[in-house]
């Protein structure tokens, strides 16, 4: 078995159930806990805002790791049990009292259109719902400023990473128990919001990638009941991936949890591997339940055993060489690349003549001539041609010729 635990934030694995319907209300989270993630964050109280789910095209594709889009605007809105912070501090106590004692629990502070109201009613109100949750047993704190969201408000009369440096920084001095940020990609810069987090003392911080987003078939009247769905999508992991991997690169070394898109254990072991410790999970949690929670979790351990990743320090940003690689050894690569390209010939076997290549091909490179596709001397080893043959005539173990060409 694989060491999933988290030390510095003493959680048993890096999964954290997400703020979400899956973590809104006592029963919820108790029964979001079954699946033995590391933290489960109940969901910020006062909004209820959430129905039921559409995922597009399939659960099975989510799951497959496939590409899919995730929308919460479907069906009856979620329930909302808590309607003051008092019976959110009850809630936070039942469960805690109700779940296994290795589940840390996490508390969501406030709504992000707190903030848009302005003024200083609300960082007062953020303190004091701080205090309260810690009081009531939660194991750490999340401030709430994601999309969709907190990026999203139309009305922004404050410095957004002013704000997030200057909450952060008066939370952490409210209370003992860690204070996590989660923070948006969109509508703002991700790495100034991240270090913003980090200089006002977070103990982790979780960018987040969701986004607002127009869903319909051409078949546009019977799509969907309201307009506007999309929130969450497979597409979300490359860009998620690239902000944890600029964050590492610039020098923020501190835990991160990000989320977005991660619906299956293969994507999960990405995110870790581009330099994020922990990862949410959200809509796959939603949509699928605490099996597939488990799932996740121990397809993640299984492969870490099967690869002798001993633990997640030892898996956390090792695609980092790659994101960090030196212009030249990028450069060696690339031309690898080509020159394979360049020298590969058409495999006359597999050729049907179909003339895709030389579609595709816009330095007459290639040519087809009696039926059989042949290079030419202006071949510059683009490789257009080999994405376009659909019969192999015309393919080579990329993967390997980059791998051989340089270390890294
Ligand atoms: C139905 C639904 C409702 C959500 N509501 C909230 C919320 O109230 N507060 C919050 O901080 N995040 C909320 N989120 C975002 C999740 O906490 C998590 O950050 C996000 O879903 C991760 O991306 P993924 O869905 O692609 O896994 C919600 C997500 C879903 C799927």
């Amino acid at each position: 078995m694989a060491d999933l635990k988290i030390k510095r934030l003493n959680m048993e694995n890096p999964f954290v159930i997400a703020s979400s319907p899956a973590t809104q209300g006592v029963a919820a989270v108790v029964k979001s806990a079954k699946a033995l993630p590391g933290a489960v964050v109940m969901r910020n109280f006062g909004h209820g805002a959430g129905g039921g789910s559409y995922v597009y095209p399939s659960l099975q594709d989510m799951l497959e790791g496939k590409t899919v889009l995730q929308s919460h605007a479907e069906g009856t809105q979620t329930k909302d049990d808590f309607d003051s912070l008092e019976s959110y501090c009850e809630g936070l106590h039942q469960a805690r009292n109700q779940m296994p004692d290795s589940v840390r629990l996490w508390a969501s502070i406030g709504h992000f259109l707190d903030t848009e109201a302005g003024g200083l009613d609300w960082e007062r109100e953020w303190r004091r719902q701080a205090q309260e949750m810690e009081r009531a047993g939660a194991d750490a704190v999340e401030l709430h400023f994601n999309t969709p969201g907190i990026a999203a408000v139309r009305n922004r009369v404050y410095d957004f990473y002013r704000m997030i440096y200057n909450t952060t920084r008066d939370i952490k001095s409210a209370v003992k128990i860690p204070v996590m940020v989660k923070l948006p990609v969109e509508a703002c810069d991700p790495l100034r919001a991240m270090e913003a987090a980090v200089l006002g003392g977070a103990d982790s911080i979780g960018p987040t990638a969701r986004w607002r987003g127009f869903v319909f078939d051409l078949d546009w009247k019977r799509t969907l009941p309201r307009p506007g769905s999309g929130y969450g999508t497979s597409g979300a992991l490359p860009v998620i991936c690239f902000t944890v991997a600029e964050a590492r690169k610039n020098g923020i070394k501190t835990p991160m949890y990000a989320g977005g898109g991660i619906y299956s254990w293969e994507a999960a072991a990405k995110m870790i591997m581009a330099g994020s410790e922990m990862v949410q999970l959200g809509s796959v949690a939603c949509c699928a339940g605490p099996k597939a929670v488990q799932d996740i979790i121990h397809g993640l351990d299984a492969w870490m055993n099967q690869k002798e990743y001993a633990d997640i320090a030892s898996l956390q940003g090792c695609a980092l060489k790659l994101f960090d690689m030196p212009k030249e050894t990028a450069v060696k690569r690339t031309k690898a690349l080509g020159k394979a390209y360049m020298l590969e010939k058409p495999d006359k076997e597999k050729c049907n003549g179909c003339g895709k290549c030389a579609e595709a091909c816009w330095y007459e490179g290639i040519e087809v001539k009696e039926g059989i596709a042949a290079k030419t001397k202006k071949c510059i080893g683009c490789g257009y041609c080999f994405s376009a043959c659909p019969t192999g005539a015309l393919s080579l173990d990329a993967g390997q010729i980059i791998g051989d060409a340089t270390e890294i």
